[in-house]
């Protein structure tokens, strides 16, 4: 069994990002409509943003909705945007009373303005919370954020503001929605699916991997603390030998 204080002994990933995915599929199980999963995947989040808290994690990125989710049929997509902004409006105490900043990445204001409000609202209360940022990744697509960068940084270098000779990684990074969180440590995906989904690419670049069969509605602290323990059995080498790791 692993324990929150066990854990904390070790090495505990400063960035945590977890694609949350199985949803539909735990509801078909059951036969039930997809929705029913989604419903039930909040109280996963709950748990997942709860046992972070405890073991000390200081930035935790799930991916709620990416930017390929917006072909589901129109009504999935209703369901997940009311489900959001239920949550969001339930969540903003307990979040603020854990001193937890919210904080969203990707196309943004592509979302209903019902969403955009509430989500502004929270994130507005909870700016100045220091214990935890924790990112929702909606509307996210890695290569659309990558490409609105280059966007960036060429009309910048149009301007004169950049020279060519000048752009390098950390320029680059100062222009991706994350630029003010460190890279991913550990990216942890539910379900079974072994691919990333256009999720970080740029920003799991030494992220170590953790994949897992659980759907994510049965997600709980103890799937979190095995990912955790798998994390801390990793020797990560960053490109270097063993040897001068040691
Ligand atoms: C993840 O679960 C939630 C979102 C992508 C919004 P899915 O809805 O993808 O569930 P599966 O993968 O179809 O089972
Ligand atoms: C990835 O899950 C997106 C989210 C978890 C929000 P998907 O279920 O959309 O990914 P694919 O389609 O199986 O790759
Ligand atoms: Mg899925």
């Amino acid at each position: 069994m692993n324990t929150i204080e066990d854990l904390k002994e070790g090495r505990i990933p400063a960035h945590l990002a977890i694609i949350m995915d199985g949803n539909g599929r735990w509801a078909k199980q059951r036969g039930k409509l997809r929705v029913f999963g989604h419903e039930n995947g909040v109280q996963s989040v709950r748990d997942a943003v709860e046992t972070s808290g405890k073991l000390g994690i200081k930035y935790l990125t799930l991916y709620a909705f990416s930017t390929e989710n917006w072909n589901r049929p129109k009504l999935e997509i209703d369901s997940l945007m009311s489900l959001l902004v239920a949550s969001l409006r339930k969540e903003v105490k307990t979040l603020h009373k854990n001193n937890i900043r919210l904080n969203a990445i990707g196309r943004i204001d592509s979302l209903p303005r019902k969403v955009l409000r509430q989500l502004n609202e929270v994130m507005e209360q909870t700016r100045q919370n220091t214990a935890m940022t924790l990112t929702l990744a909606l509307s996210y697509g890695s290569r659309e954020e990558l490409t609105s960068a280059f966007k960036a940084i060429a009309s910048k270098v149009k301007n004169n503001i950049i020279s060519p000779d000048n752009i390098d990684e950390t320029i680059i990074n100062d222009h991706l929605y994350t630029h003010n969180l460190p890279d991913v440590d550990l990216l942890i995906r539910t379900s079974g699916e072994h691919r990333i989904s256009n999720f970080l690419l740029w920003q799991i670049a030494y992220a170590e991997l953790y994949f897992t069969e659980t759907f994510w509605p049965d997600f709980r602290e103890e799937h979190l603390l095995e990912a955790i323990k798998s994390y801390q059995n990793r020797e990560r080498r960053f490109g270097k030998t063993s040897e001068q790791i040691h």
